[in-house]
């Protein structure tokens, strides 16, 4: 493929956050872009102010619901592709807007940053994907694809390729890991998926063109970062508004679904309708435990769930640092904490794990090798920064190298990397 302008981006658009690097022509380095001031990764957030019509992205739209502006926020939004959502839409402002033009209002912002940054329009990009968008469907993850790919399009787009997310961090690695070929494996731990790839990588192979050869096994598994977030707001923080209190005359369990959709991000914003608030209430007169359970009908009603969830996250990746912390909930009653401990979040993720590990284990077996012959284990994505995921890692591949460098930008570098070779040539 030769590229018109000389000029490519990889974009790895997160669930939780994004990143796009630029390669101008083919012996150019790669550079990432600074897409929110100077970071280089942005949060995948979108604030729609219910005044005006200019979203805002980021860390600015995290602030401005922060501050109670009054509008729609909205994050986790690549979890919608490939499901019916996509169809449906959201009303923002009373008006019934498609996920599609939500998504693209994001990619349009990111793709207007590079081209700040090149001092020229991009008509071509690689695009990262999870392995799987959708786990057991392939034509739902087919639709994910081909969804991402008319909103890429339609952002303005000429030549869109997508490439695994995975595969992508292992170019990004393999820049700087001379000469000598190593098998390696990937493990991309973000906020919506699990991606593993296993794969020959040596600084020789950087310009060849076809890599096929050289991929020995994907696989992929739709849980990250916020099933772990829903664990431990589910087993730390609802308790505190009333998970597992009794409920009506025979002291039955109060209802749990109230617990589970606001510790899940896609369905925060759904309590918030009159309706949801009013049978919460009605449900909430039968409590036997109501000291607990106004604290949960408290954040309904003051429209607190993403707060939540951002001290939940919090607390997660202050676990990674800590064997304990505390999570300051005085936004929902004065002085009311959360005490948690590290081996109270890993009880919570034991089924995760499981998951986790299973996958692995495919990824070795699809590829045919033993988990000893791995030499290099790279780590990317938020997730691998927990104890509990470098732990069995090191017991998966006990005598493999593991990198962890650049954990956040890796993929989108990687892009960039493809996106050179594809489009500008190689040997
Ligand atoms: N130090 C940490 N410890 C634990 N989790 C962390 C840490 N730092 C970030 N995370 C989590 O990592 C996730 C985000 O990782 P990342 O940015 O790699 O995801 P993403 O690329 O946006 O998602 P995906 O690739 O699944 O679409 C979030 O769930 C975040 O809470
Ligand atoms: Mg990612």
């Amino acid at each position: 493929m030769q590229a018109t302008n000389e000029i490519a981006c990889g974009i790895d658009f997160g669930t939780s956050n994004t990143t796009v690097a630029i390669a101008q022509g083919n012996n150019e380095q790669i550079v990432l872009v600074p897409v929110e001031e100077d970071h280089v990764t942005i949060p995948s957030t979108i604030f729609f102010p219910a005044e005006s019509s200019a979203a805002v992205f980021g860390r600015k739209a995290i602030n401005a619901h922060v501050a109670r502006e009054e509008g729609r926020f909205m994050r986790s939004f690549k979890r919608v592709l490939g499901t019916s959502l996509m169809k449906d839409g959201t009303h923002i402002s009373g008006r019934k807007t498609k996920f599609e033009n939500i998504i693209g209002h994001f990619i349009e912002d990111i793709k207007h940053k590079a081209e700040l940054l090149a001092g020229k329009e991009i008509n071509n990009v690689v695009a990262g994907r999870p392995v799987h968008f959708v786990d057991g469907n392939e034509q739902a993850d087919k639709e994910a694809e081909a969804q991402l790919g008319a909103i890429f399009s339609a952002a303005g787009f000429k030549h869109i390729r997508f490439q695994y997310e995975p595969i992508a961090a292992a170019f990004a690695h393999e820049l700087t890991i001379g000469d000598k070929e190593r098998l390696a494996v990937v493990m991309d731990i973000g906020g919506g998926t699990s991606d593993f790839t296993i794969m020959r990588l040596s600084e020789r192979y950087i310009k060849k063109h076809d890599r096929q050869q050289d991929i020995l096994s994907n696989a992929g598994i739709r849980v990250g970062g916020n099933d772990f977030d829903r664990a431990l707001s589910l087993k730390c923080f609802m308790p505190l508004l009333g998970l597992g209190s009794q409920w009506g005359s025979k002291g039955l369990g109060f209802p749990i679904t109230p617990f589970f959709d606001l510790s899940e991000l896609s369905k925060i914003q759904y309590m918030y309708t009159q309706k949801y608030k009013r049978d919460l209430k009605g449900l909430i007169g039968q409590s036997n435990d109501k000291r607990l359970t106004h604290r949960l009908l408290s954040i309904v009603e003051e429209e607190q769930g993403h707060m939540l969830m951002a001290s939940v996250e919090e607390s997660k990746i202050q676990l990674s640092l800590c064997q304990h912390t505390s999570a300051d909930l005085s936004f929902i009653e004065a002085d009311l904490q959360a005490q948690i401990e590290r081996t109270d979040f890993e009880q919570s993720l034991q089924g995760n794990i499981l998951s986790i590990q299973k996958t692995i284990k495919d990824c070795i077996m699809m590829a045919g090798i033993k988990s000893d012959d791995v030499a290099l284990v790279i780590l990317t994505g938020g997730g691998t920064a927990i104890p509990l995921i470098q732990q069995i890692t090191r017991g998966i591949f006990p005598y493999a190298e593991i990198s962890d460098t650049n954990r956040m930008s890796s993929v989108g570098f990687g892009l960039a990397c493809d996106a050179r070779r594809y489009y500008f040539g190689g040997d």
